[in-house]
């Protein structure tokens, strides 16, 4: 059992000066691919599991323990965080099961609203043990969000003071569900919030950026990177591939478990890259 908590994670790699995966379950293949992927390299991993993952299963509970189990039964450290949630009472519940920390995402109301529901998420959270992740600006292609949006360094201070949250997702260039990785990232945007936010910084929309890009993010003071797409690319990739080739194939276990393979490469891929410390991005800069 290598359960260990979210904040445990951050801490370690911020010291380390290195980033943590947070990867994105949609079902209990992708979290068993994920963990699989970890084990392979060596190194912790997030699993996270959205809002509209948990509206796609039509409650939070089933796929919740799915994960605790899978976590509960790795080989390395695993924590579990629920992404994205609009609701306090879908952080409730996340907590309930298990979870060592919540983002909750009010980046869609008015400043006032936002700052009140997650200061009011950061004391219930932290009187439970859990790391609160919340967000100012908008992370291009999610609901309001839209492509092209920036968090201003000054507003993010302000914001983090205000609330008390543990972690702050920021926009600076990514877009939520990119299926080419040529997003431009401002690295001096993040540069100017870096020196004003003492909490760590999350990266949203992680698939739609290079591995170069992904480790240049870290050097400048990204820590948590999530990375959803990129992951649902491959699991469809692979299902595809395999249903196409044979319209006899019926068993969803072959075609599942050649998802969930791909899945666990790609994880591993993205882990490594994440976990890199600052001279082994450089490396890595010249060849991804
Ligand atoms: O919160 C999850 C992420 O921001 C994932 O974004 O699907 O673009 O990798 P992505
Ligand atoms: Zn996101």
């Amino acid at each position: 059992m290598t359960r260990v908590g979210t904040r445990a994670l951050i801490d370690a790699s911020r010291t380390a000066g290195i980033g943590t995966a947070a990867l994105n379950v949609i079902q209990i293949e992708h979290a068993e691919a994920i963990v699989e992927g970890a084990e392979r390299v060596g190194a912790p991993v997030i699993l996270q599991l959205s809002e509209n993952a948990v509206r796609y299963h039509g409650a939070l509970e089933p796929i919740a323990a799915a994960c605790r189990n899978v976590a509960e039964q790795a080989s390395v450290p695993v924590a579990l965080h629920l992404d994205h949630a609009t609701t306090a009472e879908l952080c409730h519940r996340a907590a309930d099961a298990g979870f060592d920390s919540v983002m909750i995402d009010a980046s869609a109301a008015p400043w006032s609203e936002n700052v009140a529901i997650t200061a009011e998420i950061a004391v219930w959270g932290h009187d439970r043990g859990l790391w609160i992740e919340a967000e100012i600006g908008e992370v291009g292609g999610k609901g309001a969000h839209v492509t092209g949006a920036r968090t201003d360094p000054v507003q993010a201070e302000r914001f983090v003071e205000q609330t008390g949250v543990d972690g702050l997702a920021i926009a600076i260039g990514s877009s939520h569900a990119m299926r080419t990785r040529d997003a431009t990232l401002d690295l001096d945007l993040l540069a100017r919030i870096r020196a004003r936010v003492a909490v760590p910084l999350v990266l949203h929309g992680s698939s739609g950026v290079s591995d170069a890009g992904i480790a240049e993010a870290i050097d400048a003071g990204i820590t948590k990177v999530n990375v959803a797409t990129q992951l649902n690319i491959a699991f469809t990739g692979a299902v595809r591939t395999l249903l196409t080739d044979d319209a006899g194939l019926v068993d969803p276990r072959t075609y599942l478990g050649a998802g969930r393979d791909a899945v666990a490469r790609r994880a591993a891929e993205l882990i490594t890259t994440i976990n890199r410390t600052h001279a082994q991005q450089e490396e890595k800069v010249g060849i991804a």
